[in-house]
Formats: C-alpha cells, sequence, structure tokens
C-alpha cells in the first residue's frame, strides 16, 4: 500500500525525518529560505499531512488547497498561525509542541532579562568597535537583576519554569494569570498572585509568557506602560502582537519604563525603527532554538503525524473534538 504524503515546509531535522521515513512519503522544502506561499499551496494539494512552522497560515485558503490533508502538524508551541476552528470545521487534526520548548524559552527570557539590565548590547558593541578607552566608573552601569521583583505575566509551563529560575537571584516573584495554580504550587514555586494593575506597578521585571488570543493582543498598551515603574524593564518572549509596539516605542521615548528586551514582534520579520534604541535588546525570535529542543520539537510533530495515520491519538491535539466518534 502506498505511503500517505506528507508536506515539510521544511527540511526539519535527522531524527523528525527519520520517525516520518518509516510510515510515510515525505516531501520537504529543503531551502534555507522561507518557501513562497504559492509554493506551499501547490506542493500541498496531493497531501495527506502538513508538517508547519509559525511562520506559515494554516487558514480556510490552505485547507482549501489541501483537501486531503488529516493533520496540521505545527512546529511551534504557539499556534496563532492556525486557524484552529477552520481545521475543526473539516475534520483536519491540529497539534502543536507544547512541553519540550518550556526550559529552553526560559533560559532565554533570563538571557534577555540580564541583557537588559546589565546593558550586554551596548558592551558588546562597544568591544567591538575598536573605540572602548579602558575601564571607567560609570561606563555602561546598568541596573542590579539580584533582589528584585519579577512579574511574570501569563503563568503557564514557560512562566513557571522563568520562575523557578529566580530564586538564585534572591528575587521576589509575583505572577499573574486567569487561572491560579494551588497553593501547594505557589508555595513550591515561592510566587505570590497579583491582579494585573497590581503587578505592574510592583515589578522591576515583567516577563510575558501569554498565548497570542483575542483577549491578549495588545495587552500590553499606553495604559499599562503608565503604570508600570519608570525603573522597570519588559521583556517578552512571547508574541509579538501582545504587545502594542507604538505604545511601547512611545513609552521608551517618553521614559515611561526604563527598557525592553523582545525575542518577539508585531510584523515579523519587520521591527518597528523605533525599538532600535540603546535601552532596547532585540533578538529574531530564537527564544527556543537550541539544537537539542528544536530537533525535539520537530520530532514531536513527526510523530503526531505518524499517530494520525496508524489511527492513534497524537499527543497534542489541540482539536480533540476532531478525533471522536
Ligand atoms: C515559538 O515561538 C513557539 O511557539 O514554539
Amino acid at each position: 500500500m502506498a505511503k500517505p504524503r506528507v508536506l515539510a515546509t521544511h527540511r526539519l531535522f535527522q531524527p523528525a525525518r527519520t520517525i516520518l521515513q518509516e510510515h510515510c512519503d515525505a516531501e520537504y522544502w529543503e531551502k534555507p529560505e522561507r518557501p513562497p506561499r504559492e509554493e506551499v499551496l501547490r506542493r500541498v494539494k496531493d497531501k495527506e499531512a502538513l508538517i508547519c512552522l509559525l511562520t506559515e497560515k494554516v487558514n480556510e485558503e490552505l485547507l482549501q488547497a489541501a483537501p486531503k490533508v488529516k493533520i496540521a502538524a505545527n512546529v511551534a508551541v504557539g499556534f496563532d498561525n492556525i486557524d484552529v476552528a477552520a481545521c475543526t470545521k473539516r475534520g483536519v487534526v491540529a497539534t502543536n509542541t507544547p512541553g519540550v520548548l518550556d526550559e529552553t524559552t526560559a533560559d532565554f527570557a533570563w538571557t534577555l532579562l540580564m541583557a537588559v539590565a546589565r546593558r550586554l548590547g551596548e558592551g558588546e558593541a562597544l568591544a567591538r568597535s575598536g573605540k572602548w578607552k579602558g575601564w571607567d566608573l560609570d561606563q555602561l552601569v546598568g541596573t542590579d537583576v539580584w533582589g528584585k521583583t519579577l512579574g511574570i505575566v501569563g503563568f503557564g509551563r514557560i512562566g513557571r519554569a522563568v520562575a523557578r529560575r529566580a530564586s538564585g537571584f534572591q528575587m521576589k516573584v509575583i505572577y499573574t494569570d486567569a487561572v491560579r495554580p494551588t497553593p501547594e504550587v505557589e508555595k513550591e514555586l515561592r510566587v505570590e498572585f497579583r491582579d494585573m494593575n497590581a503587578l505592574l506597578a510592583e515589578s522591576d521585571f515583567i516577563s510575558i509568557h501569554t498565548p497570542l488570543l483575542a483577549e491578549t493582543r495588545g495587552l500590553f498598551n499606553a495604559e499599562k506602560f503608565e503604570r508600570m515603574k519608570r525603573t522597570a524593564f519588559l521583556i517578552n518572549t512571547s508574541r509579538g502582537p501582545v504587545v502594542d509596539e507604538a505604545a511601547l516605542v512611545t513609552a521608551l521615548e517618553n521614559g515611561k519604563i526604563a527598557g525592553a528586551a523582545l525575542d518577539v514582534f508585531e510584523k515579523e520579520p519587520a521591527i518597528h525603527p523605533g525599538l532600535k534604541r540603546p535601552n532596547v535588546v532585540l533578538a529574531p525570535h530564537m527564544a527556543s532554538a537550541s539544537l537539542e529542543t528544536r530537533t525535539k520539537m520537530a520530532s514531536m510533530a513527526a510523530e503526531n503525524v505518524v499517530a494520525v495515520f496508524k489511527g492513534r491519538r497524537p499527543a497534542n491535539v489541540l482539536n480533540p473534538e476532531v478525533l471522536k466518534g
């Protein structure tokens, strides 16, 4: 019997290819640059599964072009690129890759936090410039991290992994989320709940870990920046549109907050020119980018596809109602 045909819009990593090889006939987009949309639409026509990155929109247009597709497997935990309702309507299983990237993403949120507090971007630029004149008492003085208050917005797996890392820095950790963990979990993680306004007023560093949903789009707006300390820093490794970039630029220009460190942007790969300031650390959406983690993410997507073809329930289904009955 012919193996089911899969389109992967990336060459993936070898372990993922090995998983697919046995069960599927996989076609990969092998080029380093992202595939043009027309190319994805053309190639997906005769495929029964799609493995895609967060840069691909899995919407009505794509689903219409892919009448045989049974599963759209995102190689990302965030799935705002997938119209899950449209997938459900067509009986297409949608999956993501939760769990495997929490620690790596939390590491990077801390990388950004420390880089912006301690002015690493500016220091690195000076060290490379040939203009460094040597040690000076007030050169590149930043802000202490240890002993400060860290506010975590969105207390899911990644938010909690960020919280765990704070204890070595003797920080007070507060969080806000619609869903509160049990008092035991709060105690174990040494965190305290705050409502959003209290968190904004109290935090020296605010790290965002919410998914992008209708309710979180533009969550960090002018009003939120107004409520933050003028000495506070904003760190975002979630999704760009959770922050209103124009409002952030205005807040930075007016000294409403001390700085920001951003891994994600409203209209990637474009970056608002007003963010290219010394007190903003910029990274190109790389928080989960360790070889170990990206390999696991690709393998998890491959396993999700194989599960569907084997008649098993994939581990990470976003629309379980498709599998009922
Ligand atoms: C990366 O941004 C992800 O959602 O996995």
